[in-house]
């Protein structure tokens, strides 16, 4: 009888979430809710969109920058692209930053967040994940939300061999059969949790496990080798070439990256192509030199290894490509462009100068 055994699963995983939900600052304590308040879904949907790229520590920094200078969905909306690129740099996958200021205008345009699944999905950067993620945690509608964490539980939960990523669309509906139809926001916040905390990746803490009396892999001794994963496609190593030129007043030279493509809208050093075989591609008439070492970074789908050159520049020279820019802050470059400084400013070409 699964449907009783998930009915005490949920219970009792619930039951945990009151005693040992973490507090973070998009969330709502579990006795919050239930005397009746709602979580912001401003603060839902960004807290969401960021923590698909990485942890909730990685997150905290970033969601308390946004939410401090736009705390509100009309203010996000109301932003600049470049001041919302700027303060995303570092957090990765730019085109989400992108849609998070579309999405931000959609909804100002509307009236407001939706607040059923269908009118969620229907605004930009909003998928199966983040709609069931912000109907579920906000409105407490009995979706399912799987990510990362919910997969590896349901996993061990179940014992499901198959190995991911083809096993996510069977983990998925297991998922749903644990989804009970009250608290499901707290519900699925606690599955997170759980994968977060008590059930991760190395060395589960099943002793302590709110669910271990109902967990096939514990009771067969198999999570450690659960889930399993499919062998990964060995990403190939592009190379290419980052020029940093420096302006007798101190200002760099970067280029506004195009909107679309990798790290589109941001803003970055001008470089050669990205391939095995880079053309040079100096955005200034200059004397450059190449600085010995490697800037090694990797991106979903490669990995990349840039050599870097420098140089000074005339206060009147005139750039190929970009502009220099006397308000350079480095904290709004994205991470690879951030290596690439941090590469060239440690060569001593642009150390201080003695003064004549
Ligand atoms: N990871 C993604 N969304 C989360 C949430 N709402 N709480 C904790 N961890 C999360
Ligand atoms: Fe995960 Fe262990 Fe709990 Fe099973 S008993 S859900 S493997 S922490």
């Amino acid at each position: 009888m699964r449907d009783e055994i998930e009915t005490l699963e949920a219970a009792a995983l619930l039951r945990w979430y009151d005693q040992s939900a973490r507090v973070l600052p998009w969330r709502i304590s579990p006795g919050d809710r239930a005397a009746g308040l709602r979580a912001d879904p401003y603060r839902v949907w960004l807290s969401e969109v960021m923590l698909q790229q990485t942890t909730v520590a990685a997150v905290k920094d970033y969601f308390h920058r946004f939410t401090t200078r736009w705390p509100t969905v009309e203010a996000l909306a109301a932003a600049q692209d470049a001041e919302v690129m700027a303060e995303w740099a570092g957090l990765g996958y730019y085109a989400r930053a992108r849609n998070l200021l579309a999405c931000a205008r959609a909804v100002v345009a509307i009236g407001g967040f939706p607040s059923d699944r269908a009118g969620l999905r229907a605004l930009p950067g909003i998928g199966a994940y983040t709609s069931a993620a912000i109907a579920a945690i906000v409105w407490d509608h009995p979706e399912t939300v799987v990510d990362g964490n919910v997969e590896r539980v349901v996993a061990r939960l179940m014992a499901v061999a198959d190995p991911l990523p083809q096993s996510k669309s069977k983990l998925a509906t297991l998922a749903e059969r644990y989804t009970p139809q009250q608290r499901a926001g707290d519900f699925a916040q606690a599955m997170m949790d759980l994968g977060a905390t008590i059930c991760t990746t190395r060395k589960p803490k099943c002793e302590v496990c709110p669910l271990s009396g109902f967990c096939i892999a514990y009771a067969q001794d198999l999570t450690h080798s659960l889930p399993a994963k499919s062998p990964k496609a060995t990403k190939p190593t592009r190379r290419g070439i980052a020029y940093v030129a420096i302006r007798s007043d101190g200002a760099p030279l970067l280029e506004l990256r195009p909107p679309k493509g990798l790290l589109g809208g941001m803003i970055g050093w001008p470089g050669s192509d990205w391939s095995d075989a880079p053309t040079p591609a100096p955005p200034l008439t200059a004397d450059w030199s190449h600085l010995p070492g490697l800037v090694k970074h990797t991106f979903t789908h490669f990995h990349l290894e840039l050599s870097v050159a420098i140089a000074r520049a005339a206060q009147d020279a005139v750039p190929l490509i970009g502009a220099f820019d006397p308000g350079f802050d480095p904290g709004s470059l994205p991470t690879v462009m951030r290596k690439v400084w941090d590469h060239a400013t440690t060569g001593d070409l642009f150390a201080p100068q003695s003064q004549g």
